[in-house]
């Protein structure tokens, strides 16, 4: 058995150690925002938070993850509203939006170190890849977010 915390929700889980998190998280839990892409850690696809990092979670083992605080694209807010979410919606940033819980979860991170970063620090957090090319969007929307939490701070 596996114990895992994800969205601050304690699971005992009947599931081999080596699994890989991300199947954990979509077929045993069911939490299907976070999605697969590559496989092999290039995409970012699958990101998730880990103790408030953001990590792939398609090249982590399940075990890796117990004892940790796992936050997924369904825990980030209850309703769309932090403020990455609340970027994206204002902007509307996604096209297909297969990639973009990935986006938000790195975007989020990226925020929570780096409160209003620069375009070198968002090109450098932000490697996750968008096969429709919202880059543009991604980075205006991470600096919108900045404000918004700018705001929220001041308020
Ligand atoms: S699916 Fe994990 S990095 Fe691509
Ligand atoms: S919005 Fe389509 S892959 Fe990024």
């Amino acid at each position: 058995m596996i114990e895992i915390t994800i969205n601050n929700r304690r699971h005992n889980l009947d599931v081999e150690a080596d699994t890989p998190l991300l199947w954990v998280i979509r077929d045993t839990l069911g939490l299907t925002g976070t999605k697969y892409g590559c496989g092999v850690g290039e995409c970012g696809a699958c990101t998730v938070h880990m103790n408030g990092e953001a990590v792939r979670s398609c090249t982590m083992e399940v075990s890796d993850a117990e004892g940790a605080n796992v936050t997924t694209i369904e825990g980030l807010s209850e309703d769309s509203s932090h403020p990455v979410q609340q970027a994206w919606l204002e902007l509307d940033v996604p096209q297909c939006g297969y990639c973009q819980s990935g986006q938000i979860m790195a975007a989020a991170a990226l925020l929570k170190e780096t409160p209003n970063p620069s375009d070198g620090d968002i090109e450098d957090a932000m490697t996750n890849i968008c096969r429709c090319g919202t880059y543009n969007g991604i980075r205006t929307g991470i600096k919108t977010a900045a404000k918004i939490i700018a705001a929220n701070k001041g308020s």
